[in-house]
């Protein structure tokens, strides 16, 4: 016997946004995208949105003479010109059109996009390594929000003056994640929270809630996904970031922490950690979570869930939009829900994603930069990104006009997991933080180390990390 049908918060997959460009391992990758029928229909309001956002954006802030002067924190923000921009390629479907309008409404500013690979840790090293040789081949560039204070402390980034942004408008976690020492080095473009994802035709057939405890998840994962020959929980295990963010979340979910709320002690040798770990490591051992799984990141894991594989997926909203649209290698458009991530006790607690935009200190053109970012972040803008990508938007606004929650019935529950979310540490030397978590935590889900073992060691590794940053 299942749980009772759906819990009144549960929410199901209905149909969605246009489908993003599916993952290609060829890049820099340039150039008009190939769409369905669906997001062609709406691409009239698309394109008027977008001219909205371009009057706002850009051609307020830049004559087309060219000699445009705007106020950064440290000082005026001059030189217009051409400009690329570096963003990770995971899911940027919707840029391509967006660079079109704003090529065709500059001329002389032309922005030619860079994209960078799928996963946070290889992005961060091929602009590490750019930024450190003073390189200017990127000018703007899309960091993820854990990089904020190595970045601005290395002088890799521009300030800005936070009176230019909306930034009142803007999700309050979004907006901490893009500033330095009271500063703002970037500006809020999406925001990020992890959610479960499920088969609402399996459980609705099994009379099953979707999951709220651990405990549900792993009994439907261990006893009613295997009738259907498939997997039972999938989420991103590969030793990366994303495994940083996976381990991250149980934790919390579990009421541990990594940190202490000062960020002066380190807290992950402790029993609700440990709980969280044995969670992860029985679903291996135990085989509800596959084996394969161990080398998923969010490409991977959502391949998986879209094959009809899995019956549980820990991931990112974008994986809506795309899972919504039927095509080749997706079999659970309209098929699946989508919640709140689960917990020990109920429900769990997401860690805090997403990506800010910010100006090279190597930028040859910084105005231009400055117009582009604020036509990126405009609220057109980020509407259309929303709907075309299921990528979640800064703008508060964007989370209860109903059109959109028409279209995505999750966003009041994103909202609320964005706002509970819990920020990673902003540490200048996070990277290294990361990389001692996501590599030992991949030791003990590959049962090479004890759980106990592994936190212990993990600490010691933590506390010589936050003691030189
Ligand atoms: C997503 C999040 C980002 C996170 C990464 C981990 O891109 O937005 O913040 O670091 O996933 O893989």
């Amino acid at each position: 016997m299942y749980w009772p049908p759906r819990h009144a918060s549960s929410l199901h997959g209905s149909q969605g946004a246009g489908r993003p460009q599916r993952r290609q391992k060829a890049w820099p990758r340039v150039g008009l995208i190939e769409r369905g029928a669906r997001t062609r229909a709406r691409l009239g309001a698309i394109t008027a949105a977008i001219a909205a956002a371009l009057a706002l954006g850009g051609c307020s802030l830049i004559s087309p003479a060219g000699a445009a002067s705007a106020v950064g924190a440290g000082g005026p923000i001059s030189g217009t010109g051409p400009i690329t921009f570096a963003t990770g390629k995971l899911d940027t479907g919707y840029l391509a059109p967006l660079i079109a309008s704003w090529n065709a409404a500059h001329p002389t500013q032309k922005v030619t996009p860079i994209y960078l690979p799928d996963d946070s840790d290889d992005q961060y090293a091929q602009l590490v390594t750019n930024l450190q040789a003073r390189s200017s081949v990127y000018d703007v560039m899309s960091l993820d929000v854990i990089w904020t204070a190595e970045f601005a402390s290395s002088g890799w980034i521009t300030p800005l003056s936070a009176r230019q942004f909306p930034l009142s408008q803007f999700l309050r976690p979004a907006v901490a994640t893009a500033t330095y020492q009271g500063h703002l080095y970037a500006v809020p473009f999406t925001s990020n929270a992890g959610l479960l994802y499920y088969r609402k035709d399996i459980l609705a057939a099994a009379g099953a809630a979707p999951p709220k405890t651990w405990a549900q998840l792993a009994y439907l994962a261990r006893t009613l996904a295997p009738r259907y020959h498939i997997g039972g929980y999938g989420g991103q295990f590969q030793a990366y970031e994303g495994l940083t963010v996976n381990f991250a979340e149980a934790v919390q979910s579990a009421g541990g922490s990594l940190l202490s709320p000062s960020g002066a002690a380190v807290t992950v040798d402790s029993p609700q950690a440990a709980e969280a770990l044995q969670f992860l490591v029985s679903g291996f051992r135990q085989g509800w979570i596959p084996q394969a799984a161990l080398g998923w990141n969010e490409a991977a894991s959502q391949q998986a869930f879209e094959a009809g594989k899995l019956l549980f997926l820990r991931n990112w909203p974008y994986v809506y939009g795309d899972a919504s649209q039927p095509g080749p290698g997706n079999v659970v458009a309209g098929k699946f829900g989508v919640t709140t991530l689960p917990g020990l006790h109920g429900p769990g607690s997401s860690t805090l994603g997403g990506a800010n935009l910010a100006i090279s200190a190597y930028a040859q053109h910084p105005a231009t930069a400055l117009a582009f970012i604020k036509y990126l972040t405009s609220e057109p803008t980020e509407r259309y990104i929303l709907e075309r990508s299921a990528l979640p938007p800064v703008w508060t606004s964007l989370y209860s006009q109903q059109a959109l929650t028409e279209q995505f019935p999750f966003l009041p529950v994103l909202k609320q997991a964005i706002l509970t979310a819990k920020p990673r540490p902003a540490l200048v030397n996070y990277n290294q933080f990361s990389l001692a978590i996501s590599s030992a935590v991949h030791q003990a889900l590959a049962q090479r180390q004890s759980v106990s073992a592994t936190l212990t060691q993990l600490s010691a590794e933590l506390r010589q990390i936050i003691r030189s940053d």
